[in-house]
C-alpha cells in the first residue's frame, strides 16, 4: 500500500495526559495540563516537561524551578481538559475542577490527592526549542496512593486506576492487559 508523506508534525502518540502542579505552596499553586513529557533517564530517574512561555505555569515553573507530574485516570478526566484550556490567570483551578492540593513532601509544589501517583521534580535545565521549552528534571520523590497497591503481595496495580491517555486530539481509558515485559520471550509452560 502506498504511504502518504506528510510534513513533519508532532504524531508522537498515545501519550499520558498529566496534569503538572507548580508554586510555591498549596495556597500559591496552579495546574496545568501536559501531554508532552516523558521519562529521559532511569538512573538517576530524569523526565521532562515541555510547556509554551506564554502560559502562566511557565513562570511559576521558572522562579520556583520545581513541578510535580501527577498521572490522571477517567475520572479526572474532565478536569484535565478543563486545566488544558483555561489559565491559572484567570480562574482558580483548584476550585474550578473540585481536585484537592497537598502540601508536597520533596517539593514546595502541592501534588493532587486525587491522582495515583505524583512524581516530584526539580529542573535541572530548562532547552529553549521553538514553540515550548524543555524543562528536564530530576525526580526527588514519587508518591503512590495506597489504594493501588496490593497489602498481600506489596504490587502497585496502576491497571486499576483507569489511567488516561491522549491520542491525536482525544482521550482514552487506558484498557485490557495484552502482555508483560518479556512475555514475548518466555518459554510456554
Ligand atoms: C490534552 C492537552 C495537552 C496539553 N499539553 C500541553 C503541553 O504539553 N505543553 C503546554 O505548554 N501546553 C499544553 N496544553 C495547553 C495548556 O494546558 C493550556 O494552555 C493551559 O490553559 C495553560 O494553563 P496555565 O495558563 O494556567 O498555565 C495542553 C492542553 C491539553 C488539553
Amino acid at each position: 500500500m502506498a504511504r502518504q508523506n506528510w510534513k513533519p508534525g508532532t504524531m508522537i502518540y498515545p501519550l499520558p495526559a498529566v496534569l503538572v502542579s507548580c508554586g510555591s505552596s498549596v495556597e500559591e499553586s496552579n495546574m496545568i495540563t501536559v501531554a508532552w513529557t516523558g521519562t529521559i533517564c532511569t538512573d538517576p530517574a530524569m523526565c521532562y516537561i515541555s510547556v509554551r512561555p506564554s502560559r502562566h505555569s511557565y513562570d511559576m515553573i521558572k522562579s520556583t524551578m520545581e513541578f510535580t507530574i501527577n498521572l490522571t485516570t477517567e475520572s479526572m478526566a474532565r478536569a484535565v481538559d478543563w486545566a488544558g484550556v483555561k489559565s491559572g490567570r484567570d480562574y482558580d483551578k483548584w476550585r474550578e475542577t473540585g481536585l484537592t492540593p497537598v502540601k508536597g513532601v520533596m517539593v514546595s509544589c502541592p501534588y493532587i490527592e486525587e491522582s495515583p501517583l505524583s512524581i516530584e521534580c526539580r529542573v535541572k535545565e530548562i532547552v529553549s526549542l521553538g514553540t515550548h521549552d524543555m524543562f528536564i528534571a530530576e525526580v526527588l520523590g514519587v508518591l503512590a496512593d495506597e489504594r493501588y497497591i496490593d497489602p498481600a503481595t506489596g504490587a502497585f496495580r496502576l491497571s486499576d486506576a483507569g489511567l488516561l491517555a491522549y491520542s491525536h486530539g482525544a482521550y482514552y481509558r487506558i484498557g485490557e492487559e495484552i502482555g508483560r515485559f518479556g512475555w514475548s520471550v518466555k518459554k510456554k509452560k
